[in-house]
């Protein structure tokens, strides 16, 4: 039992995260991990309120249940099990044996291969079909996925995310909090976003540019400098939740990890543009015109890419307390 849970642990540190802030930890009892926010690792100034620490934390609970099945147990989880301890968000015990499952298998196989792109993709279309299952994917957790199409909402998006992205570049309490999590080519660091995990050039996205976050800060960072071949503009999506609680956040980070395995699993990846979503004001803008009132957790590209970005996570045992 144990190595299944260890198991499950080392899947769950290849979720995504905010930066790449790893904002978790998990301690093994028994049949059951549980898993806590890690607030030292909440972003105080992009993060305030905890919501992207939380999806992170979410994404990485979705990689336990879903390891744990596919290791052959039904997954028991129990969301924000105790009111006096806010930082446990939840508890998953390894419940009774269960036959193979294909998709679980499947997607358990997607956890480590599956990297955020940082770029334009190939002008290679997502067919509908997958679509459909990628929007019935999030559905299945309780979130929305919803796919941006029209021709005048691509324009808003694109425009807020570029006056977030300027606003943000400008502001020093950003540009700090950047700083720290932006690992500087050759850094042994295990956390934050690496120097080779974006390309160093930067194009112009068509048919519409959505601003990259500067990670290299000018000074001239990134993956190579072969010009990236890839400039389309991919499926963009929003992700939303009903509600704006806690347990909607941890919600949409499940739904998230979903949705982002099983698009891996056909080879699509995708690109996060969070900078409008965390400016309060553009948040409510586009949860009341773009969202029909539902409230916008992330917004992505989807897409095909060329390149082959890396990424870094800090050993299971910093992360991992075991009896
Ligand atoms: C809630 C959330 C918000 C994110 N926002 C951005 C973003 O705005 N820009 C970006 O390039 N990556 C963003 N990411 C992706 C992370 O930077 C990425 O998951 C992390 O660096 C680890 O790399 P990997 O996903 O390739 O394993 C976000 C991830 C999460 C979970």
């Amino acid at each position: 039992m144990m190595q299944v849970l260890r198991a499950a642990v080392e899947a769950a540190v290849w979720a995504p995260s905010v930066h790449n802030t790893q904002p978790w930890s998990f301690c093994v009892s028994g049949a059951e991990v549980r898993l806590s926010a890690d607030p030292e690792r909440r972003l105080r100034v992009t993060d305030p309120d905890g919501r992207q620490m939380l999806i992170s934390c979410g994404a990485a609970l979705f990689n336990l249940r879903i390891a744990l099945r596919a290791l052959g147990h039904r997954p028991v989880v129990r969301l924000l099990p105790d009111p006096d301890s806010p930082l446990l968000l939840a508890t998953v015990r390894a419940g009774e044996p269960a036959p193979p499952d294909e998709l679980a298998g499947l997607l358990y196989g997607e956890i480590e291969r599956r990297r955020t792109h940082r770029s334009g993709f190939t002008a290679l279309p997502i067919a509908d079909e997958l679509v459909d299952e990628l929007v019935a994917a999030a559905g299945n957790e309780g979130a929305r996925l919803i796919p941006v199409r029209a021709d005048p909402m691509l324009r808003v998006l694109a425009a807020l995310t570029g006056a977030a992205q300027e606003i943000q570049a400008t502001d020093r309490r950003y540009a700090l909090e950047m700083a720290r999590w932006a690992r500087p080519p050759g850094s042994a660091r295990r956390d934050g976003v690496p120097a080779d995990s974006y390309p160093t050039a930067r194009r112009r996205g068509v048919p519409y540019h959505f601003a990259e976050r500067d990670y290299g800060r000018g000074e001239g960072w990134g993956g190579g400098d072969e010009e990236p071949i890839c400039a389309g503009t991919g499926l963009v999506v929003l992700l939303t939740t009903e509600g704006d609680t806690r347990e909607d956040w941890l919600i949409a980070g499940q739904a998230l990890q979903r949705v982002l395995l099983q698009a891996s699993a056909y080879g699509v990846s995708a690109a996060f543009h969070g900078q409008a979503l965390e400016m309060p004001d553009l948040r409510a803008f586009i949860r009341r015109h773009v969202c029909g009132g539902a409230h916008p957790q992330l917004l992505m590209r989807l897409g095909f890419a060329l390149d082959e970005a890396s990424s870094v996570r800090r050993p299971v045992a910093e992360v991992l307390r075991e009896p």
